[in-house]
C-alpha cells in the first residue's frame, strides 16, 4: 500500500491526525519515505555529512578511541549508531579504527540501527529491536534527531492550536484544533513569549522516550548526537513566524508537507534545550557541546585537508575530495551543524572533539582517507562517469527565518 492511502484510510477511520502522526506514516508507514528505496544519494534527495566525505567517519573514529582510553581500555568498546542509514558511516569508523589502533579494532562492537533497515547497505544495519542493553562505549547519531515526527502548532487569535490533517476531496488540508495531549500542552507553555498571531512551529514530543531508551541501552560511556537545530530561545524566535519544518523532494527544498506523501522527506530543526532536558532527566550529564566545523577541527580536519593537498592525485579526484572536506566544515552549511555530548556512570575528562582549549590536533590518522564512489557523493558532481546538478547547500538546507 502507498502512503497516500494509508494515510487516507487512517483519516477516514478515525478522523484529522495530529501532523506527528501523518509524518509519523509518510517517512516509516507502509509506502513511507524511508520505506522505499535510498533517499541519502546522488540520485536520492539530499546528502549528509557521512556521504559527503569519509573523513568525518574516520575523525569521529579518532574521537571513539579517545573515549575508549578514558574508559581504561576495555576489552569490549560498544558503539550503537542509531539512524544509521545505509551503514555508510559505520563503514567509515570501522575501517578507520582498523588503521588507527589494532586494540582498539578489537575491542570495538559496532552496532548499527535502523528503524527501517534499508537493502542496500555498507555495513550491516539491523532493526531496532536488536538493539543492545547495558553496554559501555558510545551511542552515536547522525541527523536523526531531525527525521522524528513533530508536532506542529500555530497562534491563532491568541491560542496556541495544534495543526492536524484532514482530507478534501484528493487532497490532505490542515485544520487546527486544541492541542492532542497535556503534554503538548505542558511544552507549549513554556513559549509563551508573546508569538504574534499567525505564527507557527513544531515540537517534537518524541525525544523523553529517546533519551529513556538511551539510557537503558549505555550502563557507562556518552553519548554524541549531531544535528541541525538550535537552543529553544533561538529555535522559537518570535522572527521564526514559519517554524523550521522543511520538506526535501529529488535534491530541492519544499515546504509542503502535505504534498507527495512517502515521496519527500520532512525534517525539522532540533530543540537542542529539549534534548538537554530530556538527557539530563534520563540520568545524563552534558559534556559540552559544539559545532561540527569546530569539533572536527580540533580532531584533526585541517592536517587531513593539508595531507590531501600534497597527495599526488589526478586533479579531478583531488577536486571532489576537498569538496567534501570543504562541505563538512562549511560555516554556511553543516559545519554550523551541533555536536551535542552526555556522559552517563564516567568521569568526564573533557573529550577532544568538545574542548575549547584545542584548537587543531595533530594528525593522529594514519592516511587519509578517499572518497568511495559507492558509498559517498562527488560533490563536483561527477558520479558513476554521468554528471548530475549538485544543489547548493541553500538548496538543500535553509535555516532563515
Ligand atoms: C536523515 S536520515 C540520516 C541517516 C544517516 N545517519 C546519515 O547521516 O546519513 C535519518 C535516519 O534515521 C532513521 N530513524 C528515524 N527515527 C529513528 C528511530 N527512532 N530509531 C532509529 N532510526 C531512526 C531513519 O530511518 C533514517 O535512516
Amino acid at each position: 500500500m502507498d502512503a497516500r492511502t494509508a494515510i487516507r484510510n487512517t483519516i477516514d477511520q478515525r478522523g484529522p491526525i495530529t501532523f506527528a502522526e501523518f509524518m509519523e506514516a509518510a517517512l516509516y508507514g507502509p509506502g513511507g519515505y524511508y520505506n522505499s528505496g535510498s533517499p541519502i544519494s546522488a540520485s536520492g534527495d539530499y546528502f549528509t555529512a557521512p556521504t559527503a566525505h569519509p573523513l568525518f567517519g574516520a575523525l569521529i573514529a579518532v574521537q571513539l578511541r579517545q573515549m575508549w582510553q578514558l574508559l581504561d581500555k576495555p576489552d569490549e568498546f560498544t558503539v550503537v549508531e542509531e539512524g544509521a542509514g545505509n551503514g555508510g558511516l559505520a563503514a567509515d569508523i570501522v575501517e578507520t579504527a582498523a588503521q588507527l589502533d589494532s586494540d582498539f579494532h578489537s575491542a570495538l562492537r559496532y552496532v548499527a540501527l535502523d528503524v527501517v533497515p534499508p537493502e542496500t547497505q555498507h555495513y550491516a544495519v539491523l532493526p531496532l529491536a536488536e538493539v543492545p542493553q547495558e553496554v559501555t562505549g558510545c551511542l552515536l547519531s547522525n541527523e536523526l534527531l531531525d527525521a522524528m515526527p513533530v508536532h506542529r502548532f500555530q497562534v491563532q487569535g491568541g491560542e496556541l492550536l495544534e495543526v492536524f490533517v484532514a482530507t478534501e476531496g484528493d487532497e490532505f488540508v490542515e485544520v487546527l484544533q486544541p492541542p492532542s495531549s497535556s503534554e503538548l500542552e505542558r511544552r507549549l507553555s513554556q513559549l509563551t513569549a508573546s508569538l504574534p498571531d499567525g505564527y507557527r512551529s513544531e515540537i517534537n514530543l518524541g525525544l523523553d522516550s529517546w533519551a529513556q531508551r538511551q539510557s537503558a541501552v549505555l550502563k557507562s560511556g556518552w553519548a554524541l548526537t549531531i544535528d541541525y537545530g538550535f537552543e529553544r530561545s533561538v529555535l522559537y524566535g518570535p522572527e521564526r513566524t514559519a517554524g523550521s519544518l522543511r520538506t526535501y523532494y529529488q535534491h530541492t527544498l519544499g515546504q509542503d508537507p502535505l504534498l507527495h506523501p512517502g515521496e519527500q522527506d520532512i525534517t525539522a530543526h532540533v530543540d537542542f534545550t529539549a534534548v538537554d532536558e530530556a538527557m539530563s532527566k534520563a540520568g545524563f550529564v552534558s559534556a559540552g557541546t559544539a559545532y561540527q566545523a569546530e569539533f572536527l577541527q580540533r580532531l584533526g580536519v585541517h592536517a587531513a585537508a593539508e595531507r590531501l593537498r600534497a597527495a599526488p592525485l589526478p586533479r579531478p579526484q583531488k577536486l571532489a575530495n576537498q569538496r567534501g572536506i570543504e562541505a563538512l566544515i562549511d560555516p554556511n552549511g553543516m559545519g554550523r551543524f551541533v555536536v551535542a555530548a552526555y556522559s552517563r556512570n564516567v568521569e568526564t575528562p573533557t573529550l577532544l572533539g568538545l574542548d575549547p582549549n584545542t584548537a587543531d590536533s595533530q594528525d593522529q590518522l594514519v592516511s587519509l582517507p578517499l572518497l568511495n564512489p559507492r558509498r559517498h557523493i562527488d560533490l563536483t558532481g561527477h558520479q558513476s562517469g554521468s554528471y548530475f546538478e549538485v544543489p547548493s547547500f541553500e538548496d538543500l538546507f535553509s535555516d532563515e527565518p
